[in-house]
Protein backbone atom coordinates (compact mmCIF):
# COMPACT_ATOMS: atom_id res chain seq x y z
CA UNK A 1 0.00 0.00 0.00
CA UNK A 2 2.63 2.11 1.25
CA UNK A 3 4.86 1.76 -2.17
CA UNK A 4 1.72 2.28 -4.31
CA UNK A 5 0.61 5.67 -2.42
CA UNK A 6 4.22 6.57 -3.11
CA UNK A 7 4.32 6.17 -6.52
CA UNK A 8 1.10 7.72 -7.21
CA UNK A 9 2.60 11.23 -5.29
CA UNK A 10 5.76 10.80 -7.67
CA UNK A 11 3.77 10.58 -11.10
CA UNK A 12 1.49 13.53 -9.44
CA UNK A 13 4.51 15.33 -8.71
CA UNK A 14 5.69 14.92 -11.80
CA UNK A 15 2.48 15.51 -14.03
CA UNK A 16 2.09 18.93 -12.14
CA UNK A 17 6.05 19.73 -13.28
CA UNK A 18 4.93 19.02 -16.77
CA UNK A 19 2.46 21.20 -16.53
CA UNK A 20 3.70 24.13 -15.12
CA UNK A 21 6.76 23.99 -17.78
CA UNK A 22 4.00 23.61 -20.31
CA UNK A 23 2.65 27.11 -18.70
CA UNK A 24 5.84 29.03 -18.68
CA UNK A 25 7.02 27.58 -22.14
CA UNK A 26 3.32 29.01 -23.54
CA UNK A 27 3.94 32.17 -21.65
CA UNK A 28 7.79 32.56 -23.23
CA UNK A 29 6.99 31.44 -26.59
CA UNK A 30 3.06 32.14 -27.23
CA UNK A 31 1.76 30.04 -30.26
CA UNK A 32 1.53 32.56 -33.43
CA UNK A 33 -1.95 32.42 -34.94
CA UNK A 34 -1.04 30.32 -37.99
CA UNK A 35 0.02 27.13 -35.71
CA UNK A 36 -3.57 27.14 -33.47
CA UNK A 37 -5.91 28.57 -36.23
CA UNK A 38 -7.01 26.93 -39.50
CA UNK A 39 -5.84 29.28 -42.78
CA UNK A 40 -7.49 31.06 -45.37
CA UNK A 41 -6.51 32.03 -48.99
CA UNK A 42 -8.32 34.25 -51.33
CA UNK A 43 -7.60 37.46 -53.59
CA UNK A 44 -8.98 39.57 -56.48
CA UNK A 45 -7.53 40.57 -59.82
CA UNK A 46 -6.27 44.10 -60.17
CA UNK A 47 -8.29 44.63 -63.15
CA UNK A 48 -11.03 47.79 -62.48
CA UNK A 49 -12.75 49.06 -59.78
CA UNK A 50 -13.98 46.74 -57.21
CA UNK A 51 -18.18 46.76 -57.09
CA UNK A 52 -20.83 45.20 -54.99
CA UNK A 53 -20.27 41.55 -55.82
CA UNK A 54 -16.81 41.85 -55.21
CA UNK A 55 -17.36 43.09 -51.61
CA UNK A 56 -20.06 40.98 -50.84
CA UNK A 57 -19.77 38.25 -52.42
CA UNK A 58 -15.62 38.01 -51.42
CA UNK A 59 -14.56 40.77 -48.77
CA UNK A 60 -17.29 41.09 -46.46
CA UNK A 61 -16.98 37.47 -45.74
CA UNK A 62 -12.96 37.57 -45.57
CA UNK A 63 -14.00 40.72 -42.91
CA UNK A 64 -15.53 38.44 -40.91
CA UNK A 65 -13.46 35.12 -41.22
CA UNK A 66 -10.23 37.20 -39.75
CA UNK A 67 -11.05 36.27 -35.71
CA UNK A 68 -10.84 32.97 -36.41
CA UNK A 69 -8.89 31.67 -39.03
CA UNK A 70 -5.09 32.44 -40.49
CA UNK A 71 -5.88 34.69 -43.54
CA UNK A 72 -4.20 35.27 -46.50
CA UNK A 73 -5.47 37.74 -48.93
CA UNK A 74 -3.34 38.85 -51.94
CA UNK A 75 -3.87 41.00 -54.84
CA UNK A 76 -4.28 39.00 -58.26
CA UNK A 77 -2.13 41.08 -60.59
CA UNK A 78 -0.40 38.14 -62.81
CA UNK A 79 -4.04 37.03 -63.35
CA UNK A 80 -4.61 41.00 -64.57
CA UNK A 81 -2.65 40.45 -67.52
CA UNK A 82 -4.98 38.04 -68.72
CA UNK A 83 -7.10 40.42 -70.76
CA UNK A 84 -5.58 42.83 -72.62
CA UNK A 85 -4.42 45.57 -69.99
CA UNK A 86 -2.59 49.02 -70.23
CA UNK A 87 0.85 49.13 -68.39
CA UNK A 88 0.79 52.83 -66.87
CA UNK A 89 -2.14 51.59 -64.77
CA UNK A 90 -1.18 48.45 -63.40
CA UNK A 91 1.15 49.32 -60.56
CA UNK A 92 -1.74 51.79 -59.56
CA UNK A 93 -4.62 49.41 -59.65
CA UNK A 94 -2.70 46.86 -57.49
CA UNK A 95 -2.37 49.53 -54.53
CA UNK A 96 -6.12 50.47 -55.29
CA UNK A 97 -7.05 47.36 -54.64
CA UNK A 98 -5.34 46.79 -51.84
CA UNK A 99 -6.44 50.00 -50.13
CA UNK A 100 -9.82 48.36 -51.01
CA UNK A 101 -9.16 45.39 -48.83
CA UNK A 102 -8.09 47.54 -46.20
CA UNK A 103 -11.04 50.41 -46.16
CA UNK A 104 -13.10 47.12 -46.53
CA UNK A 105 -11.69 45.82 -42.75
CA UNK A 106 -9.17 43.86 -43.71
CA UNK A 107 -7.10 44.09 -41.02
CA UNK A 108 -3.03 43.90 -41.59
CA UNK A 109 -2.45 43.01 -38.18
CA UNK A 110 -4.84 39.84 -38.32
CA UNK A 111 -4.42 39.06 -42.12
CA UNK A 112 -1.57 38.79 -44.35
CA UNK A 113 -1.72 40.89 -47.51
CA UNK A 114 0.36 40.40 -50.40
CA UNK A 115 1.14 40.82 -54.08
CA UNK A 116 1.03 38.18 -56.48
CA UNK A 117 3.75 39.03 -58.91
CA UNK A 118 6.16 39.92 -56.06
CA UNK A 119 6.00 36.67 -55.57
CA UNK A 120 7.79 34.11 -57.82
CA UNK A 121 6.69 30.94 -56.48
CA UNK A 122 3.55 31.85 -57.63
CA UNK A 123 4.51 31.71 -61.61
CA UNK A 124 7.02 28.62 -60.52
CA UNK A 125 4.49 26.38 -59.18
CA UNK A 126 1.75 27.21 -62.25
CA UNK A 127 4.30 26.05 -64.60
CA UNK A 128 4.73 22.33 -62.79
CA UNK A 129 1.36 21.98 -62.57
CA UNK A 130 0.97 23.04 -66.35
CA UNK A 131 2.89 19.68 -66.88
CA UNK A 132 0.67 17.42 -64.73
CA UNK A 133 -2.98 19.11 -66.03
CA UNK A 134 -4.91 17.66 -68.97
CA UNK A 135 -5.31 20.39 -71.24
CA UNK A 136 -9.05 19.02 -72.06
CA UNK A 137 -9.48 20.18 -67.92
CA UNK A 138 -8.93 23.79 -68.69
CA UNK A 139 -11.02 23.87 -71.78
CA UNK A 140 -14.06 23.30 -69.82
CA UNK A 141 -13.85 25.92 -67.55
CA UNK A 142 -16.95 28.44 -67.67
CA UNK A 143 -14.91 31.31 -67.11
CA UNK A 144 -12.53 30.80 -69.89
CA UNK A 145 -15.39 29.92 -72.50
CA UNK A 146 -17.49 33.25 -71.76
CA UNK A 147 -14.02 35.20 -71.83
CA UNK A 148 -13.15 33.62 -74.92
CA UNK A 149 -15.69 34.49 -76.67
CA UNK A 150 -15.58 38.13 -75.87
CA UNK A 151 -11.78 38.15 -77.10
CA UNK A 152 -12.19 36.38 -80.47
CA UNK A 153 -8.66 36.04 -82.19
CA UNK A 154 -6.98 37.36 -79.11
CA UNK A 155 -7.41 34.58 -77.08
CA UNK A 156 -4.08 34.18 -74.87
CA UNK A 157 -2.26 30.91 -73.46
CA UNK A 158 -2.85 33.18 -70.17
CA UNK A 159 -6.58 33.17 -70.18
CA UNK A 160 -7.15 29.19 -70.59
CA UNK A 161 -3.92 29.04 -67.82
CA UNK A 162 -5.97 31.26 -65.91
CA UNK A 163 -7.07 28.39 -63.47
CA UNK A 164 -4.14 26.77 -62.79
CA UNK A 165 -2.11 29.66 -61.62
CA UNK A 166 -4.78 30.36 -59.58
CA UNK A 167 -4.30 26.61 -58.35
CA UNK A 168 -0.67 27.67 -57.89
CA UNK A 169 -1.57 30.63 -55.45
CA UNK A 170 -4.17 28.34 -53.94
CA UNK A 171 -1.84 25.18 -53.04
CA UNK A 172 1.46 27.13 -52.05
CA UNK A 173 -0.32 28.43 -48.34
CA UNK A 174 -1.83 25.04 -47.35
CA UNK A 175 -5.50 26.84 -46.87
CA UNK A 176 -7.54 24.80 -45.37
CA UNK A 177 -11.09 26.60 -47.16
CA UNK A 178 -11.22 29.33 -49.87
CA UNK A 179 -13.68 32.25 -49.51
CA UNK A 180 -14.91 33.23 -52.57
CA UNK A 181 -18.38 34.15 -54.62
CA UNK A 182 -20.17 31.26 -56.81
CA UNK A 183 -18.60 32.13 -59.91
CA UNK A 184 -15.58 30.61 -58.37
CA UNK A 185 -16.29 27.18 -57.26
CA UNK A 186 -15.32 25.34 -60.55
CA UNK A 187 -11.91 27.16 -60.10
CA UNK A 188 -11.74 25.49 -56.42
CA UNK A 189 -12.61 21.99 -57.62
CA UNK A 190 -9.73 22.34 -60.34
CA UNK A 191 -7.49 23.27 -57.94
CA UNK A 192 -8.65 20.37 -55.82
CA UNK A 193 -8.17 18.08 -58.70
CA UNK A 194 -4.57 19.29 -59.71
CA UNK A 195 -4.08 18.41 -56.02
CA UNK A 196 -5.45 14.78 -55.83
CA UNK A 197 -3.45 14.51 -58.93
CA UNK A 198 -0.07 15.75 -58.12
CA UNK A 199 -0.26 13.58 -54.68
CA UNK A 200 -1.37 10.95 -56.59
CA UNK A 201 1.55 10.39 -58.86
CA UNK A 202 3.71 11.41 -56.69
CA UNK A 203 3.10 11.40 -52.98
CA UNK A 204 3.16 8.48 -50.67
CA UNK A 205 -0.59 7.00 -49.33
CA UNK A 206 0.09 8.31 -45.76
CA UNK A 207 1.85 11.36 -46.72
CA UNK A 208 0.26 13.83 -49.00
CA UNK A 209 2.44 16.82 -50.98
CA UNK A 210 -0.44 19.06 -51.28
CA UNK A 211 -3.57 19.66 -48.98
CA UNK A 212 -6.90 19.36 -50.69
CA UNK A 213 -8.76 22.72 -49.75
CA UNK A 214 -12.84 23.08 -50.17
CA UNK A 215 -14.17 26.23 -50.88
CA UNK A 216 -16.35 28.02 -48.66
CA UNK A 217 -18.97 30.27 -50.61
CA UNK A 218 -21.67 32.25 -48.61
CA UNK A 219 -25.36 31.08 -48.77
CA UNK A 220 -25.89 35.02 -49.13
CA UNK A 221 -24.36 37.12 -51.73
CA UNK A 222 -22.06 34.83 -53.07
CA UNK A 223 -24.00 35.87 -56.45
CA UNK A 224 -24.32 39.60 -56.67
CA UNK A 225 -26.47 40.15 -60.15
CA UNK A 226 -26.19 43.16 -62.49
CA UNK A 227 -28.38 46.05 -61.99
CA UNK A 228 -29.32 45.84 -65.96
CA UNK A 229 -29.89 41.89 -66.04
CA UNK A 230 -30.95 40.02 -63.14
CA UNK A 231 -30.42 36.92 -64.72
CA UNK A 232 -26.31 38.01 -65.31
CA UNK A 233 -23.90 38.39 -62.59
CA UNK A 234 -22.22 41.96 -61.62
CA UNK A 235 -18.91 41.70 -63.21
CA UNK A 236 -15.82 43.89 -63.85
CA UNK A 237 -16.09 43.24 -67.28
CA UNK A 238 -19.67 44.45 -68.40
CA UNK A 239 -19.44 47.30 -70.95
CA UNK A 240 -21.86 48.73 -69.28
CA UNK A 241 -20.83 50.87 -66.28
CA UNK A 242 -24.93 51.07 -65.22
CA UNK A 243 -24.68 47.03 -64.61
CA UNK A 244 -22.99 47.37 -61.49
CA UNK A 245 -22.78 49.80 -58.40
CA UNK A 246 -18.65 50.09 -58.17
CA UNK A 247 -17.00 50.51 -54.08
CA UNK A 248 -16.20 54.06 -55.22
CA UNK A 249 -19.33 55.49 -56.85
CA UNK A 250 -20.43 59.13 -55.97
CA UNK A 251 -23.74 59.05 -54.01
CA UNK A 252 -24.61 61.20 -57.37
CA UNK A 253 -23.62 58.18 -59.61
CA UNK A 254 -25.32 55.22 -56.73
CA UNK A 255 -28.79 57.31 -56.95
CA UNK A 256 -28.52 57.36 -61.17
CA UNK A 257 -27.40 53.86 -61.36
CA UNK A 258 -30.64 52.83 -59.26
CA UNK A 259 -32.57 55.01 -60.77
CA UNK A 260 -31.97 53.43 -64.21
CA UNK A 261 -31.56 49.68 -63.00
CA UNK A 262 -34.18 46.98 -64.48
CA UNK A 263 -37.20 46.26 -62.37
CA UNK A 264 -40.58 44.66 -63.82
CA UNK A 265 -44.16 45.65 -63.54
CA UNK A 266 -45.22 43.46 -61.09
CA UNK A 267 -46.77 44.90 -57.55
CA UNK A 268 -45.04 44.55 -54.73
CA UNK A 269 -41.83 42.83 -54.02
CA UNK A 270 -40.84 39.80 -53.05
CA UNK A 271 -37.50 37.50 -52.83
CA UNK A 272 -36.92 34.07 -54.42
CA UNK A 273 -39.68 34.74 -57.26
CA UNK A 274 -37.68 32.73 -60.46
CA UNK A 275 -39.69 34.90 -62.43
CA UNK A 276 -38.68 38.24 -61.23
CA UNK A 277 -34.61 38.10 -60.73
CA UNK A 278 -34.11 41.83 -61.03
CA UNK A 279 -36.46 41.72 -57.81
CA UNK A 280 -34.78 39.25 -55.87
CA UNK A 281 -31.28 40.71 -56.64
CA UNK A 282 -32.43 44.05 -55.46
CA UNK A 283 -34.27 42.86 -52.45
CA UNK A 284 -30.70 40.65 -51.97
CA UNK A 285 -28.90 43.98 -52.36
CA UNK A 286 -31.03 46.09 -49.42
CA UNK A 287 -30.55 43.21 -47.03
CA UNK A 288 -27.26 43.19 -47.07
CA UNK A 289 -26.20 46.95 -47.02
CA UNK A 290 -28.65 47.65 -44.44
CA UNK A 291 -28.04 44.36 -42.15
CA UNK A 292 -31.61 43.57 -41.81
CA UNK A 293 -32.73 39.86 -41.51
CA UNK A 294 -34.44 38.70 -44.98
CA UNK A 295 -37.85 38.12 -43.09
CA UNK A 296 -37.60 41.62 -42.17
CA UNK A 297 -36.86 42.95 -45.40
CA UNK A 298 -39.56 40.79 -46.90
CA UNK A 299 -42.34 41.99 -44.51
CA UNK A 300 -41.09 45.40 -44.75
CA UNK A 301 -41.14 45.51 -49.02
CA UNK A 302 -43.98 43.51 -48.96
CA UNK A 303 -46.44 46.13 -50.33
CA UNK A 304 -44.09 48.16 -51.66
CA UNK A 305 -43.84 49.51 -55.30
CA UNK A 306 -40.43 50.61 -57.70
CA UNK A 307 -40.94 54.21 -56.68
CA UNK A 308 -40.96 54.17 -53.16
CA UNK A 309 -38.25 51.19 -53.03
CA UNK A 310 -35.66 52.65 -55.00
CA UNK A 311 -35.13 55.68 -53.08
CA UNK A 312 -34.84 53.59 -49.80
CA UNK A 313 -32.08 51.18 -51.65
CA UNK A 314 -29.93 54.32 -53.03
CA UNK A 315 -29.99 56.00 -49.38
CA UNK A 316 -29.05 52.35 -48.02
CA UNK A 317 -26.13 52.02 -50.43
CA UNK A 318 -24.52 55.14 -50.04
CA UNK A 319 -24.84 55.34 -46.39
CA UNK A 320 -23.02 51.58 -46.12
CA UNK A 321 -20.71 53.00 -48.66
CA UNK A 322 -19.43 56.32 -46.78
CA UNK A 323 -17.40 54.91 -44.55
CA UNK A 324 -15.22 52.68 -47.00
CA UNK A 325 -15.04 55.57 -49.15
CA UNK A 326 -13.60 57.88 -46.58
CA UNK A 327 -11.17 55.20 -45.20
CA UNK A 328 -9.79 54.23 -48.84
CA UNK A 329 -9.24 58.05 -49.31
CA UNK A 330 -7.11 58.34 -46.57
CA UNK A 331 -5.13 54.92 -47.61
CA UNK A 332 -4.48 56.56 -51.06
CA UNK A 333 -2.72 59.34 -49.70
CA UNK A 334 -0.79 57.34 -47.40
CA UNK A 335 1.18 55.31 -49.84
CA UNK A 336 4.27 54.74 -47.68
CA UNK A 337 2.18 53.05 -45.43
CA UNK A 338 0.13 51.28 -48.42
CA UNK A 339 3.79 49.62 -49.45
CA UNK A 340 4.97 48.81 -45.64
CA UNK A 341 1.59 46.49 -45.27
CA UNK A 342 2.41 45.01 -48.65
CA UNK A 343 5.76 44.36 -48.04
CA UNK A 344 5.28 42.65 -44.81
CA UNK A 345 3.34 40.64 -46.22
CA UNK A 346 5.25 39.82 -48.89
CA UNK A 347 7.99 38.50 -46.50
CA UNK A 348 5.66 36.06 -44.79
CA UNK A 349 4.29 34.94 -47.60
CA UNK A 350 7.02 34.34 -49.54
CA UNK A 351 8.27 32.19 -46.51
CA UNK A 352 5.68 29.81 -46.63
CA UNK A 353 5.17 29.52 -50.61
CA UNK A 354 9.19 28.40 -51.44
CA UNK A 355 8.51 25.82 -48.54
CA UNK A 356 5.64 24.35 -50.56
CA UNK A 357 7.62 24.93 -53.62
CA UNK A 358 10.63 23.13 -52.39
CA UNK A 359 8.30 20.33 -51.72
CA UNK A 360 6.74 20.22 -54.92
CA UNK A 361 9.67 20.42 -57.23
CA UNK A 362 11.44 17.81 -54.47
CA UNK A 363 8.87 15.12 -55.23
CA UNK A 364 8.87 15.86 -58.92
CA UNK A 365 12.43 14.85 -58.95
CA UNK A 366 14.51 18.05 -59.06
CA UNK A 367 18.41 18.19 -58.33
CA UNK A 368 18.34 21.08 -54.97
CA UNK A 369 19.47 24.26 -55.95
CA UNK A 370 22.87 24.84 -55.71
P1 LIG B 1 -12.33 38.35 -59.35
O1 LIG B 1 -11.55 39.58 -59.24
O2 LIG B 1 -13.10 38.10 -60.60
O3 LIG B 1 -13.36 38.19 -58.16
C1 LIG B 1 -12.93 38.36 -56.83
C2 LIG B 1 -13.92 37.75 -55.86
O4 LIG B 1 -15.21 38.39 -56.00
C3 LIG B 1 -16.21 37.40 -56.23
N1 LIG B 1 -17.22 37.95 -57.13
C4 LIG B 1 -18.53 37.92 -56.88
N2 LIG B 1 -19.23 37.46 -55.83
C5 LIG B 1 -20.58 37.61 -55.87
N3 LIG B 1 -21.24 38.18 -56.91
C6 LIG B 1 -20.57 38.66 -57.98
N4 LIG B 1 -21.23 39.23 -58.98
C7 LIG B 1 -19.15 38.54 -58.00
N5 LIG B 1 -18.18 38.90 -58.88
C8 LIG B 1 -17.00 38.54 -58.32
C9 LIG B 1 -15.45 36.24 -56.87
O5 LIG B 1 -16.15 35.03 -56.72
C10 LIG B 1 -14.14 36.25 -56.13
O6 LIG B 1 -14.27 35.59 -54.88
N6 LIG B 1 -10.04 34.16 -60.05
C11 LIG B 1 -10.33 34.98 -58.90
C12 LIG B 1 -9.07 35.67 -58.38
C13 LIG B 1 -8.11 34.69 -57.84
C14 LIG B 1 -8.28 33.86 -56.69
C15 LIG B 1 -7.10 33.09 -56.58
C16 LIG B 1 -9.32 33.72 -55.78
C17 LIG B 1 -6.87 34.40 -58.35
N7 LIG B 1 -6.27 33.45 -57.60
C18 LIG B 1 -6.92 32.16 -55.53
C19 LIG B 1 -9.16 32.77 -54.75
C20 LIG B 1 -7.99 32.02 -54.65
C21 LIG B 1 -11.42 35.99 -59.30
O7 LIG B 1 -12.39 35.61 -59.82
O8 LIG B 1 -11.25 37.24 -59.08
Amino acid sequence: MAAAASQISISETFDSLIRSLAVAITARFPLSPSMTKKRILSGIQTTGNLHLGNYLGAIRNWVELQDDYDCFLFLADLHAITVPHDPKLLADNTYKVAAAYLACGIDPERSTVFVQSHISAHSELAWLFNCITPLNWLERMIQFKEKAVKQGENVSVGLLDYPVLQSADILLYEPDVVPVGEDQKQHIELTRDIAVRLNHQFGRKKEPVLKVPDALIRSDGARVMSLTDGTKKMSKSDPSELSRIEIGDTPELIKKKIKKCKTDPMRGLEFDNPERPECNNLLTLYMLLSGKEKAAVAAECADMGWGQFKPLLTETAIAALQPIQEKYQTLMDDRTYLESVLKQGNEKATLIANKTLAKVKQVLGYAKPL
